[in-house]
């Protein structure tokens, strides 16, 4: 039998689901991690540690999986196999690809983050049967997938659709990839910590977990600050939405991550301003819809990338 793990390195923590050839899931597993960015050597070491845990919980060993599919934040050419940049490693265009495959012994595909959940949202979600739709998440950063007549479009070097890269300021707030007035640099969660003056940094090893559930937790309980930066960004991350709208005139746009899990606090205000402020049509707008997936999902979506990935390896044999 043949199985695959897929893998979502997130801010804090990694997922990995491990699929059989069909894509059904055997087992899943989540690990909170130390640190945000990561050393190339550090990286695979942890992966590797990682995956061993992983596969033993699924009472298997690394020999009992073919194919590794990882999904992480950043510009990924998929080509090469190359990171060109990410905020989970401190070094650029690391040949990530190559270098846990041969570790592994076993091929290994990567990609963005965001462009593996447009993948699930594909195969086995909401994207299924549409050909054209575009995926956007929101948690630490914000990410993007853009599924053009079935395909996945990455732009010429593998580096497009980083909608969270987007410039929504002339000399603004500075953003994780380090150029200014980017839209993450407002809405995303390590943004929202920096309006709350709780301190943050954009890489590096501060969890800031435990300060985001309190911001949420303070704006539940009504606390006005932390409600209208939520309310601030929501309104942000809308006019971004409308550009893709105008831009893109798309069938279908689903909201994913995080942050769209907060019904009242954010999602519905997002929503609502984004009918508000595209450019108003007498035909049917856009179906904007959230999708509340967690990190597992993102994981699974790198599992059916493996499968693929494989599938064509074979092909070409
Ligand atoms: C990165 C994207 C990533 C997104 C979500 C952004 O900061 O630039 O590549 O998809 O965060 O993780
Ligand atoms: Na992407
Ligand atoms: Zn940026």
């Amino acid at each position: 039998a043949f199985n695959v793990a897929g893998i979502k390195l997130a801010n804090r923590s990694i997922s990995i689901v491990i699929c059989d050839f069909e894509g059904e899931t055997l087992s899943e597993y989540w690990s909170a991690l130390d640190r945000t960015t990561y050393a190339p050597e550090d990286l695979l070491a942890m992966l590797m540690a990682e995956l061993e845990q992983a596969t033993a919980r699924a009472d298997m060993s690394l020999n009992d999986i073919s194919a590794f599919g990882l999904g992480l934040a950043g510009m990924v050419d998929v080509v090469e196999g190359v990171v060109r940049w990410s905020p989970s490693i401190t070094e650029r265009n690391f040949k990530l690809r190559d270098v846990l495959s041969q570790r592994l012994g076993k091929p290994v595909f990567i990609d963005n983050d965001a462009n593996l959940v447009a993948k699930a949202e594909q195969y086995i979600g909401m994207g299924k049967n549409v050909s054209d739709f575009l995926v956007v998440t929101i948690e630490n950063g914000v990410g993007m997938g853009i599924v053009l007549n079935n395909e996945l479009y990455r732009g010429t070097r593998g580096c497009g659709a980083e909608f969270g890269h987007t410039k929504v300021h002339l000399d603004g707030a500075l953003c994780r990839c380090g150029q200014r007035g980017c839209l993450e640099a407002y809405v995303a969660d390590y943004a929202l910590l920096r309006e709350m003056a709780v301190g943050t940094q954009l890489t590096g090893n501060r969890d800031t977990t435990a300060d985001m559930a309190a911001l949420i937790e303070a704006a539940r309980a009504g606390d006005k600050t932390a409600n209208s930066v939520l309310d601030r960004a929501a309104r942000m991350f809308a006019i971004g939405l409308a550009n893709l709208v105008n831009i893109f005139d798309p069938k279908l746009i689903i909201l994913s991550g995080e942050r769209m899990q907060l019904d009242f606090l954010f999602a519905d205000e997002v929503l609502e301003s984004i009918r508000d402020i595209v450019v108003q049509v007498d035909a049917a707008p856009p179906e904007i819809v959230v999708h509340k997936w967690g990190d597992l999902m993102w994981a699974t979506g790198a599992a059916v990338y493996a499968i693929e990935g494989l599938g064509e390896l074979t092909l070409q044999e």
